[in-house]
């Protein structure tokens, strides 16, 4: 009689309560899939006494060490955030566990770490359901694009400020309306900083980079800006233009091929890109790679039960390795290539400007403009009582040169206020 395999889990909450709930229902078809059987063994959690659809209370201890410690053939952590759950997966490793964790803020910061000690341990730490909840992604990056290069990725990774950036695109809403709503419905938490500043995004984006790049990439690496600065006028001057206002996890190489660029930010998308018709709480990642060329990784990126499907992938995929005394493929960093500032990457620029209605002004501002090296592409002039609005589109320029545009004019005694500037992505498809 063959001994099963033993998993436990760490956390029991949205996301692990549907792990627990789904091993032990699909236990048998996971077993044949493994070739032997597995079992749940434990799920630490804090509140012994909370009620867990689906989920054996005989299971459930406060005790996180001692599962950690069990020496389980995979430990699945899924409790979130740096401590406890960095030292309870350093515990598992040393005992010889494999590791499973969803936790993207973990791996952002501690990945490198947590690999080496994994690999000098030969144990696997397999982690899909960190970046866009059940989107197979990092698997595809990792194994299937392996013999390419990937060029540029373009990702929706955050489902919550998709969600509200959505909503002010169909309803005209402003940003403190949406939220509140996204809170009362769920979807954003009470303190929403994480999501809609941009660090749970940047978090993702480091982890994307660092796969398709083959280099170390940390959150720190990441250049970041949420959307609470994204107005309902924005939104609305970018419909009018054909655009949607989306939060970009960008990540690319740069032309010298020796550097990657890294960042987060709004920017406006054209209606006809793929990225463009991903709404409410959903995630995609656009990817582009030299010989595979584009592909979009479309579904849900958050939710119990969507999420546990990709860690059930990797407990299975952790499992099989163990059946076969093999590991999975190891992180690899051999790239090593230099994470450059956001001042030398390469966009397109949308600048809606209010500014006096007089002869003269036009070719003052196109003179900014010119003098530091950054083409207009497109003007479009209407009347706002005795001045002008201005809305200028301007060809790709490095962000640095961009920026220094902006600071010039909002110096200018012609410019009334800059209303709103935008870095526009995604424009050839
Ligand atoms: P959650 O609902 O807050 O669950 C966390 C669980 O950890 C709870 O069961 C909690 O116990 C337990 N816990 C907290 N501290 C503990 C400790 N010291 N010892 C033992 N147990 C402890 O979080 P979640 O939404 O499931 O997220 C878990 C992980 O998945 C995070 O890394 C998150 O980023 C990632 N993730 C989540 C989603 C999603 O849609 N939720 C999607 C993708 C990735 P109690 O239940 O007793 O409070
Ligand atoms: N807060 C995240 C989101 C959950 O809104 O997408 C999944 O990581």
């Amino acid at each position: 009689m063959v001994s099963p395999l033993s998993v436990v889990l760490l956390g029991g909450g949205t996301v692990g309560a549907s792990v627990a709930k789904l091993l032990v229902e699909q236990a048998q078809d996971l077993s044949a899939r493994i070739g032997r059987p597995i079992v749940l063994n434990g799920v630490a959690v804090q509140d012994i006494k909370k009620s867990r659809d689906g989920v054996d209370p005989k299971l459930l201890t406060t005790d996180a060490t001692k599962l950690a410690q069990s020496g389980a053939d995979i430990v699945v952590e899924v409790i979130g955030g740096i401590e406890p759950a960095k030292t309870l997966i350093e515990m598992a490793i040393t005992h010889g566990s494999s590791i499973v964790t969803a936790n993207k803020a973990l791996l952002a910061e501690h990945g490198a770490h947590l690999h080496k000690l994994a690999e000098e341990k030969g144990v696997d730490l397999y982690y899909e359901a960190a970046v866009a909840g059940a989107i197979p992604l990092l698997r595809p990056l990792r194994e299937s694009l392996a013999g390419d290069k990937v060029m540029r990725l373009l990702g929706i990774v955050n489902g919550t400020t998709n969600f509200i950036l959505s909503k002010m695109y169909s309803d005209g809403a402003n940003y403190a309306d949406v939220l509140a709503e996204a809170q009362a419905l769920g979807y954003a938490e009470a303190d929403p900083t994480a999501d809609v500043e941009g660090f749970d995004s940047a978090a993702k984006a480091a982890i994307l980079a660092g796969l398709a790049f083959h280099t170390n990439v940390t959150s720190a690496d990441v250049y970041r800006e949420g959307i609470s600065k994204v107005t309902a006028a924005d939104i609305a001057a970018a419909k009018s233009l054909g655009y949607v206002i989306k939060l970009l996890a960008i990540a690319e190489i740069t032309p010298d091929d020796l550097g990657i660029i890294v960042r987060v930010h709004p920017a406006m998308v054209p209606q006809s890109h793929p990225l463009a018709s991903v709404r409410d709480a959903f995630n995609a990642v656009f990817v582009e790679a030299q010989a595979a060329g584009q592909m979009m990784f479309y579904g849900r990126g958050a939710g119990g039960v969507p999420t546990a499907s990709s860690v059930l992938g990797d407990i299975v995929a952790a499992a099989r390795n163990r059946v076969a005394g093999s590991l999975g493929p190891a992180q690899s960093t051999y790239a090593d290539l230099k994470i450059r500032g956001i001042g030398e990457a390469v966009t397109a620029y949308y600048l809606n400007l209010r500014v006096a209605d007089e002869s003269g002004v036009l070719a003052a501002i196109s003179s900014a403009f010119a003098k530091h090296d950054v083409s207009i592409q497109a003007v479009r002039q209407d009347g706002v009582g005795d001045d002008a609005g201005l809305i200028i589109r301007t060809h790709k320029a490095t962000d640095a040169k961009l920026q220094a545009t902006v600071e010039t004019l909002s110096k200018m005694p012609e410019v009334r206020d800059v209303i709103g500037v935008m870095r526009v992505e995604g424009g050839a498809v």
